[in-house]
């Protein structure tokens, strides 16, 4: 909401939103007044198709959110290509990527605004709320840590309606020691990904793609088959939570649907699965992680 008030979008304006990410993105554009225009993602990515960036862009498009999502980079070439033809805004939603980079710059960087979120489960999490906005741009910059305090300048005099976004000072300080992790951590969530990626190359499902010239920080491992719930009904049966990152569509959910038609989000949502991921989780339950998983796809293949 920050950084979409910093930039002054409002009312009358259009958002071009991924549907496939968490609700917070979207809630963001309509909470400012604007209209999210939903788009598809990419197979294999999950994130932003550029083509339907392009398609679903009029003289009201104000900004693109691009997320991260599951911690792998959106397609920021072809994006900020566009966003400069367009001329519309980008901003990158970096929740589920902070670390991450694309062409060797960190993620928040590329665009004109990056928004982090610090929850607990997040790459570099805290012990409670948090989140942060970066940009290069020092007037906006300046403008977004008034925004955060009730619009005020320094002396406390309310410029334009502002809300309270502070950082709560025990987070910061949780935060500031947790940085120094970060780097370890998500290398660690990287081999867990490697290991995953080779383990299940054989069996029938769809693993993550990794974006040329992109450093994934794996929030989620997402995997991709038909098979959907009986997989999660049968590691379930094993003692291993796998999530579902996202089982709803925002286009679709009662605050935003609006009519529009997302091919192939609306598809995937039933095929997903989140297989067990995190620092901290040791070689041998991912090893029955992946024999769960090869052992259902060998009593299906039997059935
Ligand atoms: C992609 C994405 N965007 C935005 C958010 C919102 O972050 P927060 O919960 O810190 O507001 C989240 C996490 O919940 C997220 O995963």
């Amino acid at each position: 909401m920050l950084a979409l008030r910093a930039l002054n979008i409002g009312r009358g304006d259009e958002v071009i939103v991924p549907s496939h990410t968490a609700t917070a993105t979207v809630a963001a554009v309509a909470m400012v007044g604007a209209t999210p225009v939903f788009v598809d993602i990419e197979a294999g990515f999950y994130t932003l198709a550029v083509g339907a960036v392009e398609a679903a862009c009029t003289e009201r498009t104000k900004a693109t959110i691009a997320v991260h999502l599951y911690g792998q980079a959106a397609d920021l070439g072809n994006l900020t290509a566009l966003a400069g033809r367009r001329g519309f805004r980008l901003i990158e939603d970096c929740a589920q990527a902070t670390g991450a980079e694309y062409q060797g710059r960190k993620l928040g960087t590329v665009g004109d605004i990056g928004c982090f979120s610090f929850f607990p489960t997040k790459n570099l999490g805290a012990f409670g709320d948090g989140g942060a906005v970066v940009c290069r741009d020092p007037a906006l910059a300046a403008r977004i840590r008034s925004l955060r305090q009730y619009g005020w300048n320094e002396n406390r005099v309310s410029l334009e309606p502002g809300m309270n976004s502070r950082l709560d000072e025990l987070q910061a300080a949780i935060l500031r020691v947790k940085l120094r992790h970060l780097d370890a951590d998500n290398a660690e969530r990287r081999r867990q990904a490697v290991s995953y990626l080779e383990a299940l190359a054989g069996l029938p499902v769809e693993n993550p793609a990794v974006r040329d010239a992109a450093l994934h920080v794996y929030h989620l491992f997402v995997i991709r088959t038909s098979e959907r719930d009986k997989l999660l009904q049968h590691l379930k049966l094993n003692g291993i939570v796998a999530g579902i990152h996202y089982a709803m569509p925002a286009h679709m959910m009662p605050a935003f649907i609006d009519g529009t038609r997302l091919p192939l989000t609306e598809q995937i949502v039933s095929e997903i699965i989140s297989l067990p991921l995190y620092p901290g989780l040791d070689e041998l339950s991912q090893a029955q992680v992946v024999s769960a998983v090869g052992n259902f796809f060998d009593m299906h293949a039997k059935q």
